[in-house]
């Protein structure tokens, strides 16, 4: 029984390259049998190194070098071709492997490809052993090539996933940096000025004067009025009252400004939520109700908000023209996309279902632990921290805590 020398290492990440010369496996206990596969493997152009083992052993053996193709008999004294199969294909290699039989039947054929086999034949018709093995090994190139660019191609979905997520994390942290320097900085030079302009006011002698201040003190008014708009939409204050008063505010809002009958229903007036989810929540509702008056031409639109089965549910329901797989496949509209990135940064997800009589967009987050759920009405003095009484007031994950 002749013995090859290993073929040496071949890297998972790598395609293999056909080979010039075929390493070839043979488990078949008939010395005339193999005489007449190597005849045919030859008869067909192919040159190989081949390995005869006779059973179980001597597969175990072969096994642990690489090999571009096997070959095996189906009657082997005590083992079984199938056997022999399941072993290969349970150690995870993908090599081709051929029965070849005496007597196949069709259902040990199908059982034997449904198992992992790239063909079968009988040793009566050899004839078509060598383009058998030529195919099979193609097409196991291609299924390994498929696999290597498969896997490259979900890492780089993970990698692309964590990156939004990571983004929308540090987009948080930078507008509650931006909203904290609009407080110091802006909103006290402000606050002097305004002193000043009542000291003005005050000791001015003359009309002129006096109206330049009122003049100012106007575009005071406005000035400070703009800057707490800015914060606000950088750092949704109103989460410190929890999201159930961020939502319903949100809603009132929306209606007055787009004239969108807005309906805000709950089923708790309180809820204790795990850090993040308040703001996750509160800029799911934005999104949503933004594309309602930007996209949908609807009348009407709901805000859900609720707990079931241990998962908080908010759902931003409308009656407009509905969107479709082209919606959100367009190439500059991040707004839902980033809402399923957001999910995740807690946990959740986002379901969408649109039809002729409007959009739906439901987030869901599952409330894990005895600390995530819906507070007892009974101690509702439990369910609302200030912003900054825990943990790090700039982290804006932490942000609406309630
Ligand atoms: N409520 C809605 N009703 C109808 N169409 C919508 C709705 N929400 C989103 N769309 C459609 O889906 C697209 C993608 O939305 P989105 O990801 O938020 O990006 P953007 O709002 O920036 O376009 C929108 O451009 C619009 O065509
Ligand atoms: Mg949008």
């Amino acid at each position: 029984m002749p013995l090859i020398a290993p073929f040496g290492d071949r890297p998972d990440c790598q395609v293999p390259m056909p080979p010039t010369r075929l390493r070839v496996l043979h488990l078949e206990d008939s010395e005339p049998d193999h005489d007449l596969v190597m005849f045919y493997l030859a008869r067909g152009g192919i040159e190989a190194d081949v390995l005869r083992v006779e059973d179980e052993a001597g597969l175990s053996e072969a096994l642990e070098q690489d090999w571009d193709l096997i070959l095996s008999d189906y009657n082997l004294p005590g083992y079984s071709g199938l056997s022999a199969l399941a072993k290969v294909r349970a150690l995870g290699k993908l090599v081709p492997f051929i029965l070849v039989s005496g007597e196949i039947g069709e259902d040990i054929a199908v059982q034997a490809m449904r198992n992992g086999a790239n063909d079968y034949l009988l040793k009566s018709n050899l004839a078509r052993l060598a383009p058998a093995a030529l195919l099979a090994i193609e097409a196991n190139r291609t299924r390994i090539a498929k696999q290597h660019t498969d896997l490259a191609l979900s890492r780089s979905r993970q990698q692309i996933r964590e990156l939004a997520q990571h983004l929308q994390t540090s987009i948080e942290q930078e507008r509650a940096a931006i909203a904290r320097e609009i407080h110091d900085d802006v909103g006290g030079a402000l606050t002097a000025v305004k002193f000043d302009l009542a000291w003005i006011a005050r000791h001015a002698n003359s009309p002129d004067i006096a109206e330049h201040v009122q003049q100012a003190m106007e575009a005071l008014t406005m000035a400070h009025e703009a800057s707490q708009r800015i914060m606000h939409n950088l750092r949704p204050a109103i989460l410190e009252q929890g999201l159930v008063a961020a939502l319903q505010w949100m809603a009132e809002r929306f209606a007055k400004r787009t004239g969108i009958a807005t309906e805000f229903r709950t089923s708790q007036e309180q809820m204790v939520l795990s850090a993040g989810v308040p703001l996750v929540a509160y800029r799911f509702a934005q999104e949503a109700l933004t594309n309602v008056s930007k996209h949908a031409h609807a009348s009407r639109v709901s805000v859900d908000l609720a707990q079931a089965g241990g998962v908080l549910s908010l759902e931003v329901s409308d009656n407009g023209q509905g969107l479709n797989d082209d919606d959100l496949a367009k190439a500059r509209s991040f707004g839902i996309r980033g809402l399923h990135e957001r999910a995740e940064t807690v946990g959740g997800w986002v379901d969408i279902s649109s039809g002729a009589n409007g959009t739906t967009l439901i987030l869901s987050v599952p409330l894990s632990g005895p600390e995530n759920g819906f507070l007892d009405a009974f101690a509702p003095e439990l369910t609302i921290d200030a912003v900054g009484t825990e943990g790090d007031p700039d982290d804006p994950t932490a942000w609406g805590i309630q």
